[in-house]
């Protein structure tokens, strides 16, 4: 099978124009991900983790290299040279994006939040707030919150809202970034029965996690990441694929 997402040779460096500093943030990373599994990336911190899922999402414009991936839409493309036309058709509609911090849009409610992401999809109003109500209801998001402006949730809140609203879409491609690092373990489980439930409808997921050993059931493959470098993690599954 061909794969959904390889990254070849992809490099992303800073330059701090004010300190004269050079920052090399990714160097020479090349992973694969094939259709339905999930794979999981550890390191240190600073090691750049986030820096290889922001160039797939395109938060981040890689220096060199491709992103080679197997839209729906568009056929095989290269995201590290796509159009940004293409890239936001793709943000709707098939890549979705688990951020480790939460930057919420002022004056839009948790609620509203979720719902037009599914409405982004092209569903309509009422489907809409059927899978709202059930996806807030899941992470059990206070109710009294549900029509709050999330600048002021806590960490945890933010960090399931933002969860929600990715998984919501059952997206192609989830991009998850230490979903769970700042939740309490029944949050945690949460998170992990929704991964679940995604890999049986066949989304693939490309996480980064602190403790690997949570997900360890789930995961296909591991890539570590030293210095800039990604390398194959020894332990590799393959009897779990659902499909
Ligand atoms: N926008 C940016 N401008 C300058 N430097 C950056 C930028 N983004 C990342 N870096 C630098 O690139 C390196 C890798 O950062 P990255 O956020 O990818 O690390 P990480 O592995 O995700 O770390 P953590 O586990 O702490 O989240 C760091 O040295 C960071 O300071
Ligand atoms: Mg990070």
């Amino acid at each position: 099978m061909e794969n959904l997402l390889s990254i070849e040779h992809l490099s992303k460096s800073f330059t701090l124009h004010n300190l004269e500093k050079h920052i090399s943030a990714a160097e020479d990373v090349s992973l694969y991900l094939k259709g339905g599994e999930f794979v999981g990336i550890t390191g240190k911190s600073g090691s750049g983790k986030s820096t290889v899922l922001k160039c797939i999402y395109r938060t981040y414009l890689p220096n060199s290299g491709h992103i080679w991936y197997q839209s729906e839409r568009f056929g095989r493309i290269d995201l590290a040279s796509a159009s940004e036309q293409v890239i936001i058709e793709l943000r709707k509609h098939e890549i979705g994006y688990v951020s480790q911090f939460l930057n919420v849009m002022p004056r839009t409610t948790a609620r509203e939040l979720v719902h037009n992401a599914i409405v982004e999809m092209g569903h309509d109003q009422e489907y809409a707030e059927q899978e709202t109500v059930k996806m807030l209801e899941h992470f059990e998001l206070d109710r009294s919150l549900w029509d709050s402006y999330p600048a002021t949730f806590s960490g945890g809140e933010k960090l399931r809202l933002n969860i929600a609203r990715a998984m919501v879409k059952r997206p192609r491609l989830l991009l998850l970034d230490e979903p769970t690092a700042s939740l309490d373990q029944g949050s945690k489980l949460k998170v992990k029965q929704l991964i679940e439930q995604l890999m049986a409808q066949g989304t693939t997921m490309l996480g980064i996690f602190h403790d690997l050993e949570f997900m360890e059931d789930l995961c296909n493959r591991e890539y570590r990441i030293q210095q800039g470098r990604f390398y194959l993690a020894e332990k590799q599954k393959t009897n779990i694929l659902l499909n």
